[in-house]
Protein backbone atom coordinates (compact mmCIF):
# COMPACT_ATOMS: atom_id res chain seq x y z
CA UNK A 1 0.00 0.00 0.00
CA UNK A 2 1.30 3.25 -1.10
CA UNK A 3 1.94 6.07 1.92
CA UNK A 4 -0.24 8.54 2.19
CA UNK A 5 2.71 11.99 2.33
CA UNK A 6 1.14 14.71 4.50
CA UNK A 7 0.72 18.21 3.32
CA UNK A 8 3.64 20.02 3.26
CA UNK A 9 6.95 20.66 1.11
CA UNK A 10 7.92 17.02 0.37
CA UNK A 11 4.06 16.09 -0.74
CA UNK A 12 5.13 15.99 -4.65
CA UNK A 13 7.56 14.05 -4.13
CA UNK A 14 5.71 10.80 -5.29
CA UNK A 15 4.28 11.92 -8.62
CA UNK A 16 6.29 11.28 -11.46
CA UNK A 17 7.52 14.10 -14.05
CA UNK A 18 7.28 16.55 -11.05
CA UNK A 19 10.62 17.68 -10.36
CA UNK A 20 12.97 16.25 -7.05
CA UNK A 21 14.74 19.56 -5.21
CA UNK A 22 17.42 18.85 -3.76
CA UNK A 23 19.74 20.35 -1.21
CA UNK A 24 23.30 18.38 -0.51
CA UNK A 25 25.29 19.05 2.57
CA UNK A 26 28.89 18.80 2.14
CA UNK A 27 31.46 19.61 -0.34
CA UNK A 28 33.88 16.08 -0.15
CA UNK A 29 31.22 13.48 -1.02
CA UNK A 30 28.67 15.51 -1.22
CA UNK A 31 30.61 16.73 -4.87
CA UNK A 32 29.52 13.13 -5.87
CA UNK A 33 26.28 13.47 -4.30
CA UNK A 34 25.62 16.82 -6.77
CA UNK A 35 27.08 15.31 -9.69
CA UNK A 36 24.75 11.95 -9.41
CA UNK A 37 22.15 14.16 -8.72
CA UNK A 38 22.32 16.55 -11.59
CA UNK A 39 22.77 13.83 -13.99
CA UNK A 40 19.73 12.33 -13.50
CA UNK A 41 16.19 13.58 -15.31
CA UNK A 42 13.49 15.69 -13.03
CA UNK A 43 16.06 16.13 -10.64
CA UNK A 44 17.17 19.61 -9.68
CA UNK A 45 20.12 20.65 -7.00
CA UNK A 46 18.86 23.56 -5.63
CA UNK A 47 21.13 24.17 -2.44
CA UNK A 48 24.10 23.52 -1.33
CA UNK A 49 25.92 23.72 1.89
CA UNK A 50 29.51 23.71 3.51
CA UNK A 51 32.34 25.33 5.24
CA UNK A 52 34.74 25.92 2.15
CA UNK A 53 34.19 29.03 0.50
CA UNK A 54 35.89 28.67 -2.86
CA UNK A 55 34.64 25.45 -3.12
CA UNK A 56 30.90 26.28 -2.61
CA UNK A 57 31.39 28.81 -5.35
CA UNK A 58 33.25 26.63 -7.74
CA UNK A 59 30.52 23.79 -7.20
CA UNK A 60 27.53 26.29 -7.35
CA UNK A 61 28.46 27.36 -10.31
CA UNK A 62 29.52 24.13 -12.05
CA UNK A 63 26.01 22.80 -11.52
CA UNK A 64 24.01 26.27 -11.45
CA UNK A 65 23.47 26.10 -7.53
CA UNK A 66 21.03 28.96 -6.69
CA UNK A 67 21.30 28.74 -3.01
CA UNK A 68 24.96 28.95 -1.68
CA UNK A 69 24.87 28.27 2.27
CA UNK A 70 27.51 28.21 4.72
CA UNK A 71 25.35 26.37 7.25
CA UNK A 72 23.08 23.27 7.11
CA UNK A 73 20.51 24.85 8.94
CA UNK A 74 20.04 26.90 6.82
CA UNK A 75 19.36 25.02 3.36
CA UNK A 76 16.95 22.61 5.62
CA UNK A 77 15.28 25.41 6.38
CA UNK A 78 14.28 26.02 2.78
CA UNK A 79 11.03 25.64 2.24
CA UNK A 80 10.83 24.07 -1.05
CA UNK A 81 13.19 21.54 -0.71
CA UNK A 82 11.90 17.66 -1.26
CA UNK A 83 15.49 15.84 0.15
CA UNK A 84 18.17 16.43 2.02
CA UNK A 85 21.52 14.70 0.92
CA UNK A 86 23.90 14.38 3.76
CA UNK A 87 27.84 13.91 3.48
CA UNK A 88 29.35 15.64 6.64
CA UNK A 89 31.42 14.78 9.62
CA UNK A 90 29.51 11.65 11.21
CA UNK A 91 28.61 13.63 14.15
CA UNK A 92 26.62 15.85 12.05
CA UNK A 93 24.07 12.92 10.37
CA UNK A 94 21.84 12.57 13.36
CA UNK A 95 21.13 16.45 14.07
CA UNK A 96 20.89 17.28 10.21
CA UNK A 97 18.40 14.17 9.53
CA UNK A 98 16.09 14.77 12.53
CA UNK A 99 15.53 18.41 11.56
CA UNK A 100 15.34 17.42 7.64
CA UNK A 101 12.76 14.64 8.46
CA UNK A 102 10.77 16.89 11.16
CA UNK A 103 10.52 19.30 7.90
CA UNK A 104 9.28 17.18 5.78
CA UNK A 105 12.33 16.14 3.86
CA UNK A 106 13.38 12.78 2.83
CA UNK A 107 17.42 12.17 3.85
CA UNK A 108 20.00 10.60 1.69
CA UNK A 109 22.76 10.01 4.18
CA UNK A 110 26.44 9.03 3.80
CA UNK A 111 27.47 6.06 5.97
CA UNK A 112 27.46 5.49 9.18
CA UNK A 113 24.05 6.07 9.80
CA UNK A 114 24.74 7.77 13.37
CA UNK A 115 27.62 7.84 15.95
CA UNK A 116 25.94 5.04 17.96
CA UNK A 117 22.68 2.99 18.31
CA UNK A 118 20.51 5.09 20.37
CA UNK A 119 21.17 8.23 17.93
CA UNK A 120 20.05 5.54 14.68
CA UNK A 121 17.05 4.46 16.65
CA UNK A 122 15.62 8.36 17.48
CA UNK A 123 16.23 8.70 13.30
CA UNK A 124 14.61 5.42 12.00
CA UNK A 125 12.31 6.19 14.72
CA UNK A 126 11.78 9.82 12.90
CA UNK A 127 11.40 8.82 9.36
CA UNK A 128 8.38 6.28 10.54
CA UNK A 129 7.04 8.97 12.18
CA UNK A 130 7.00 11.77 9.55
CA UNK A 131 6.56 9.19 7.23
CA UNK A 132 9.62 10.10 4.62
CA UNK A 133 12.49 8.10 3.38
CA UNK A 134 15.81 7.49 4.92
CA UNK A 135 18.53 5.96 2.91
CA UNK A 136 22.30 5.34 3.62
CA UNK A 137 25.39 5.21 1.27
CA UNK A 138 26.26 1.49 0.86
CA UNK A 139 27.70 1.83 -2.09
CA UNK A 140 30.37 -1.43 -1.83
CA UNK A 141 27.81 -4.05 -2.26
CA UNK A 142 26.83 -2.22 -5.70
CA UNK A 143 30.54 -3.38 -7.16
CA UNK A 144 29.72 -6.04 -10.00
CA UNK A 145 32.04 -8.35 -8.01
CA UNK A 146 29.70 -8.64 -4.88
CA UNK A 147 26.06 -8.22 -6.82
CA UNK A 148 27.79 -11.53 -8.73
CA UNK A 149 28.63 -13.13 -5.53
CA UNK A 150 24.70 -12.52 -4.52
CA UNK A 151 23.59 -14.14 -7.56
CA UNK A 152 25.88 -16.84 -7.32
CA UNK A 153 24.85 -17.71 -4.29
CA UNK A 154 21.33 -17.50 -4.29
CA UNK A 155 21.27 -18.96 -7.97
CA UNK A 156 23.95 -22.04 -7.33
CA UNK A 157 24.81 -21.70 -3.59
CA UNK A 158 27.70 -23.06 -1.45
CA UNK A 159 25.80 -25.17 1.16
CA UNK A 160 25.27 -23.38 4.39
CA UNK A 161 27.33 -20.77 5.40
CA UNK A 162 28.96 -21.35 8.68
CA UNK A 163 31.95 -19.12 8.90
CA UNK A 164 32.71 -15.90 7.62
CA UNK A 165 35.62 -13.46 7.29
CA UNK A 166 35.52 -9.82 6.25
CA UNK A 167 38.68 -7.34 6.12
CA UNK A 168 39.68 -4.08 5.14
CA UNK A 169 42.67 -3.53 5.91
CA UNK A 170 45.36 -0.48 4.93
CA UNK A 171 48.67 -0.53 5.50
CA UNK A 172 48.99 3.45 5.64
CA UNK A 173 45.84 4.82 5.43
CA UNK A 174 44.67 6.58 8.03
CA UNK A 175 42.36 9.74 6.46
CA UNK A 176 43.21 12.85 7.84
CA UNK A 177 45.50 12.13 10.96
CA UNK A 178 44.19 14.78 12.91
CA UNK A 179 41.35 15.89 11.50
CA UNK A 180 37.66 15.06 12.29
CA UNK A 181 37.95 11.49 10.98
CA UNK A 182 40.41 11.18 14.13
CA UNK A 183 38.05 12.63 16.45
CA UNK A 184 36.18 10.15 18.50
CA UNK A 185 33.38 13.46 18.65
CA UNK A 186 32.63 14.41 15.33
CA UNK A 187 34.16 10.71 13.68
CA UNK A 188 32.52 8.08 16.76
CA UNK A 189 35.60 6.39 16.23
CA UNK A 190 37.73 5.37 13.83
CA UNK A 191 38.93 2.83 10.93
CA UNK A 192 35.80 0.59 12.46
CA UNK A 193 33.04 3.37 12.00
CA UNK A 194 34.61 4.38 8.52
CA UNK A 195 35.65 1.29 6.91
CA UNK A 196 33.36 -0.98 8.53
CA UNK A 197 30.01 0.00 7.23
CA UNK A 198 30.97 -0.69 4.36
CA UNK A 199 32.76 -4.26 4.51
CA UNK A 200 29.37 -5.24 7.37
CA UNK A 201 26.82 -4.32 4.49
CA UNK A 202 28.23 -6.41 1.79
CA UNK A 203 29.17 -9.30 4.73
CA UNK A 204 25.19 -9.30 5.91
CA UNK A 205 24.03 -8.53 2.22
CA UNK A 206 25.84 -11.81 1.00
CA UNK A 207 24.56 -13.84 4.24
CA UNK A 208 20.98 -13.11 3.39
CA UNK A 209 20.57 -10.52 6.32
CA UNK A 210 21.35 -12.86 8.82
CA UNK A 211 20.94 -10.77 12.15
CA UNK A 212 24.34 -10.67 14.38
CA UNK A 213 23.21 -11.37 18.31
CA UNK A 214 26.82 -11.21 20.01
CA UNK A 215 29.98 -9.84 19.68
CA UNK A 216 33.47 -9.36 20.78
CA UNK A 217 35.99 -7.01 19.52
CA UNK A 218 39.00 -5.34 20.68
CA UNK A 219 40.33 -1.88 19.59
CA UNK A 220 43.68 -0.70 19.11
CA UNK A 221 44.96 3.14 18.11
CA UNK A 222 49.19 2.48 18.45
CA UNK A 223 49.91 3.61 15.08
CA UNK A 224 47.93 6.91 14.99
CA UNK A 225 49.10 7.32 18.50
CA UNK A 226 52.30 6.92 17.58
CA UNK A 227 52.06 9.14 14.36
CA UNK A 228 52.15 6.74 11.71
CA UNK A 229 49.58 5.69 9.21
CA UNK A 230 48.59 8.65 7.78
CA UNK A 231 47.13 9.27 4.27
CA UNK A 232 49.00 11.64 1.76
CA UNK A 233 45.48 13.89 1.74
CA UNK A 234 45.42 14.13 5.79
CA UNK A 235 47.52 17.65 5.65
CA UNK A 236 44.79 19.50 3.53
CA UNK A 237 41.99 18.84 5.73
CA UNK A 238 41.12 20.96 8.31
CA UNK A 239 42.29 20.33 11.70
CA UNK A 240 39.28 20.07 14.37
CA UNK A 241 40.80 18.48 18.13
CA UNK A 242 44.55 18.09 16.82
CA UNK A 243 44.67 14.49 18.48
CA UNK A 244 44.46 11.09 17.70
CA UNK A 245 41.71 9.72 19.44
CA UNK A 246 40.43 6.58 18.03
CA UNK A 247 41.26 3.27 16.85
CA UNK A 248 43.49 2.58 13.77
CA UNK A 249 42.74 -1.50 14.16
CA UNK A 250 39.19 -2.95 15.04
CA UNK A 251 38.71 -6.91 15.25
CA UNK A 252 36.09 -8.97 16.08
CA UNK A 253 34.31 -12.71 16.34
CA UNK A 254 30.76 -11.84 15.78
CA UNK A 255 27.76 -14.71 16.12
CA UNK A 256 24.69 -14.97 14.33
CA UNK A 257 21.08 -15.90 14.98
CA UNK A 258 21.71 -18.84 13.29
CA UNK A 259 24.85 -19.96 15.11
CA UNK A 260 27.11 -19.66 11.83
CA UNK A 261 29.85 -16.98 12.61
CA UNK A 262 32.53 -14.68 11.34
CA UNK A 263 35.57 -12.82 12.07
CA UNK A 264 35.77 -8.97 11.35
CA UNK A 265 38.94 -6.55 10.81
CA UNK A 266 39.04 -3.10 9.92
CA UNK A 267 42.33 -1.15 10.14
CA UNK A 268 43.50 2.09 9.11
CA UNK A 269 46.96 1.45 9.04
CA UNK A 270 49.90 -1.57 10.04
CA UNK A 271 53.03 -2.77 9.45
CA UNK A 272 52.46 -5.20 7.39
CA UNK A 273 52.03 -6.60 4.12
CA UNK A 274 48.20 -5.39 3.42
CA UNK A 275 48.16 -2.60 1.38
CA UNK A 276 43.97 -1.00 0.74
CA UNK A 277 43.10 -4.94 0.73
CA UNK A 278 39.48 -5.87 1.05
CA UNK A 279 38.26 -9.29 1.82
CA UNK A 280 35.02 -11.22 2.33
CA UNK A 281 35.30 -15.20 2.01
CA UNK A 282 32.68 -17.13 2.64
CA UNK A 283 32.90 -20.90 3.52
CA UNK A 284 29.95 -22.94 2.80
CA UNK A 285 29.61 -26.99 3.61
CA UNK A 286 29.12 -27.35 0.13
CA UNK A 287 31.91 -24.50 -1.50
CA UNK A 288 33.55 -21.52 -1.03
CA UNK A 289 33.52 -17.86 -1.75
CA UNK A 290 36.09 -15.43 -1.51
CA UNK A 291 36.15 -11.60 -2.80
CA UNK A 292 39.33 -10.48 -2.55
CA UNK A 293 39.97 -6.90 -3.56
CA UNK A 294 43.60 -5.38 -3.64
CA UNK A 295 43.43 -1.89 -3.92
CA UNK A 296 40.00 -1.34 -5.52
CA UNK A 297 40.96 -3.37 -8.18
CA UNK A 298 38.69 -3.81 -10.51
CA UNK A 299 39.14 -7.63 -12.74
CA UNK A 300 39.97 -10.56 -11.24
CA UNK A 301 38.19 -10.27 -7.84
CA UNK A 302 36.16 -13.39 -7.31
CA UNK A 303 36.82 -17.00 -6.47
CA UNK A 304 34.22 -20.04 -6.16
CA UNK A 305 35.93 -23.10 -4.48
CA UNK A 306 33.90 -26.46 -4.88
CA UNK A 307 34.57 -30.22 -4.48
CA UNK A 308 33.86 -31.89 -8.09
CA UNK A 309 34.19 -35.69 -8.68
CA UNK A 310 36.29 -35.76 -5.48
CA UNK A 311 39.09 -33.03 -6.74
CA UNK A 312 39.08 -29.48 -5.74
CA UNK A 313 38.23 -27.01 -8.29
CA UNK A 314 38.40 -23.23 -8.57
CA UNK A 315 35.75 -21.15 -10.69
CA UNK A 316 36.91 -17.40 -11.54
CA UNK A 317 34.24 -15.56 -12.73
CA UNK A 318 34.71 -13.08 -15.15
CA UNK A 319 33.37 -10.14 -13.57
CA UNK A 320 34.69 -6.67 -14.26
CA UNK A 321 33.66 -3.84 -12.17
CA UNK A 322 33.03 -0.71 -14.08
CA UNK A 323 32.75 1.59 -10.49
CA UNK A 324 30.48 4.47 -10.32
CA UNK A 325 28.66 2.65 -7.53
CA UNK A 326 27.30 6.18 -5.87
CA UNK A 327 25.24 6.91 -8.86
CA UNK A 328 24.02 3.68 -8.98
CA UNK A 329 23.03 4.12 -5.23
CA UNK A 330 21.57 7.60 -5.14
CA UNK A 331 19.51 6.57 -8.59
CA UNK A 332 17.79 3.55 -6.46
CA UNK A 333 16.85 6.14 -3.77
CA UNK A 334 15.28 8.83 -5.95
CA UNK A 335 13.51 5.39 -7.01
CA UNK A 336 12.51 4.83 -3.58
CA UNK A 337 11.71 7.96 -3.04
CA UNK A 338 9.23 8.07 -6.29
CA UNK A 339 7.32 5.48 -5.72
CA UNK A 340 5.66 6.19 -2.63
CA UNK A 341 6.39 3.62 -0.87
CA UNK A 342 8.07 5.10 1.99
CA UNK A 343 6.97 2.43 4.32
CA UNK A 344 9.94 0.00 3.26
CA UNK A 345 12.70 2.62 3.34
CA UNK A 346 13.03 4.23 6.57
CA UNK A 347 16.55 3.06 7.44
CA UNK A 348 16.53 -0.57 9.16
CA UNK A 349 19.09 -1.82 7.22
CA UNK A 350 21.40 0.84 8.38
CA UNK A 351 20.42 0.45 12.09
CA UNK A 352 21.55 -2.98 12.46
CA UNK A 353 24.52 -2.35 10.81
CA UNK A 354 25.29 0.52 13.55
CA UNK A 355 23.96 -1.52 16.29
CA UNK A 356 26.52 -4.16 15.37
CA UNK A 357 29.37 -1.77 15.30
CA UNK A 358 28.55 0.07 18.56
CA UNK A 359 28.39 -3.17 19.84
CA UNK A 360 32.08 -3.58 19.12
CA UNK A 361 32.86 -0.46 20.49
CA UNK A 362 31.05 -1.51 23.87
CA UNK A 363 32.92 -5.05 23.82
CA UNK A 364 36.46 -3.73 23.36
CA UNK A 365 35.88 -0.83 26.08
CA UNK A 366 34.12 -3.11 28.36
CA UNK A 367 36.73 -5.86 27.39
CA UNK A 368 33.64 -8.88 27.49
CA UNK A 369 31.53 -10.30 24.82
CA UNK A 370 28.36 -7.92 24.13
CA UNK A 371 24.61 -9.67 23.27
CA UNK A 372 22.63 -7.22 21.60
CA UNK A 373 19.15 -6.94 22.00
CA UNK A 374 16.47 -9.09 19.89
N1 LIG B 1 30.23 6.06 0.87
C1 LIG B 1 31.55 6.25 0.73
O1 LIG B 1 32.22 5.51 0.01
C2 LIG B 1 32.21 7.39 1.45
C3 LIG B 1 33.49 7.83 1.09
C4 LIG B 1 34.05 8.89 1.79
C5 LIG B 1 33.35 9.49 2.82
N2 LIG B 1 32.12 9.04 3.16
C6 LIG B 1 31.35 9.67 4.26
O2 LIG B 1 30.98 10.97 3.84
C7 LIG B 1 30.95 11.85 4.95
C8 LIG B 1 31.83 13.05 4.64
O3 LIG B 1 33.15 12.61 4.40
P1 LIG B 1 34.13 13.45 3.46
O4 LIG B 1 35.28 12.57 3.14
O5 LIG B 1 33.37 14.06 2.35
O6 LIG B 1 34.60 14.58 4.50
P2 LIG B 1 35.10 16.05 4.18
O7 LIG B 1 35.77 16.54 5.41
O8 LIG B 1 35.85 16.04 2.88
O9 LIG B 1 33.76 16.88 3.93
C9 LIG B 1 32.88 17.24 4.98
C10 LIG B 1 32.05 18.41 4.51
O10 LIG B 1 31.09 18.74 5.53
C11 LIG B 1 31.00 20.16 5.57
N3 LIG B 1 30.47 20.65 6.84
C12 LIG B 1 31.01 20.52 8.08
N4 LIG B 1 30.23 21.16 8.98
C13 LIG B 1 29.20 21.71 8.29
C14 LIG B 1 28.07 22.51 8.66
N5 LIG B 1 27.86 22.87 9.92
N6 LIG B 1 27.22 22.89 7.68
C15 LIG B 1 27.43 22.54 6.40
N7 LIG B 1 28.47 21.79 5.99
C16 LIG B 1 29.35 21.39 6.93
C17 LIG B 1 32.43 20.63 5.35
O11 LIG B 1 32.44 21.98 4.99
C18 LIG B 1 32.88 19.67 4.25
O12 LIG B 1 32.56 20.20 2.98
C19 LIG B 1 31.43 11.04 6.16
O13 LIG B 1 30.33 10.62 6.91
C20 LIG B 1 32.13 9.84 5.54
O14 LIG B 1 32.03 8.69 6.35
C21 LIG B 1 31.53 8.02 2.48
Amino acid sequence: MASSPSAGPASRSSSPGTPLRVGVVGLGMGSVHVEAYAAMPDVEVVALAGKEVDRLAELGAQYAVPHLLADWADLVALPDLDIVSIATPNALHHPITMAALAAGKHVFCEKPLALDTAQAREMVAAAVEHDRVLEVAFNHRRRADVQYAKRYLDEVGIGRIYHARASWKRRAGIPGLRSWFTSKRMAGGGALIDLGPHVLDSLLFLLGERKVVAVSAVAHGELGRAGYGAMDRSEQMASDTGAFEVEDLASALFRFDDGSSAAFEITWAGHTVDDEDISIELLGVDGGLRLFVPRYASDDTLRIFRDVAGRPVDIAPDVHVPGGEHPLVIAEFIEHVRSGQWQHHRGDFALHRTEVLDACYRSAAEGREIRLEP
